[in-house]
């Protein structure tokens, strides 16, 4: 993330709430909202797992890619990114261009009691709890990996889990604004 970083990113597992939280904080911040799934389903003029079925998840990543990529030229949005965007190592080094990246933890309990079934959702269905678990396990460490900022979205509802990034936003700008001092002891002692 620079300071000229426009765009806020939410990244997470699927069931983090990424899209109803990035739906509150847009409005807050009074940006536009951009779902890139939703972005993606318009493009391929399909649903998600229609192009699942019809490309792979092969094909359906390099429309990610696309969609993530044409952010670059876009005005300050807040974006809804997919779960599994932090897979490739070029969607990670377009997040940390495109702006501040938000990770919204989730347990792999509470992604499960808020996702249900897996209808709509190709990389849920047919794999098993274990399997699911695995998946959040592997990702974990590039969601960390990316993200400026984390909340934990476990006990929150969108609401409060907004109000929590709006916070950890507002600290993180107050932070990059703060004037840089190279000695702070030596001028504690002039
Ligand atoms: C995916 C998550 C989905 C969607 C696609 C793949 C994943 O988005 O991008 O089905 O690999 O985790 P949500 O995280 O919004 O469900």
């Amino acid at each position: 993330m620079t300071s000229a970083a426009k765009h806020v990113l939410l990244v997470g597992f699927m069931g983090s709430g990424k899209s109803s939280v990035g739906r509150l904080l847009a409005a807050r911040l009074g940006v536009s909202f951009v779902d890139l799934d939703e972005r993606i389903a318009r493009e391929a003029g399909r649903p998600i797992p229609a192009i699942f079925a019809d490309e792979g998840e092969a094909g359906f990543r390099d429309r990610e890619f696309r969609a993530l990529s044409a952010l670059s030229v876009e005005p300050p949005s807040v974006v809804a990114c997919g779960g599994g965007i932090v897979g490739r190592d070029e969607n990670r080094r377009l997040l940390a261009e495109l702006g501040t990246v938000v990770y919204l933890q989730v347990s792999v309990e509470e992604s499960a009691q808020r996702c249900g079934a897996a209808e709509g959702r190709p990389m849920l269905s047919g794999r098993s709890d274990d399997a699911v678990a695995e998946l959040l396990a592997q990702r974990e460490p590039f969601y960390v990996e990316v993200a400026d900022v984390r909340v934990d979205t476990d006990c929150s509802d969108a609401d409060a889990v907004a109000d929590l990034v709006e916070a950890a936003l507002e600290a993180q700008n107050s932070r990059a604004d703060r004037p840089k001092t190279d000695h702070p002891s030596t001028k504690e002692n002039e």
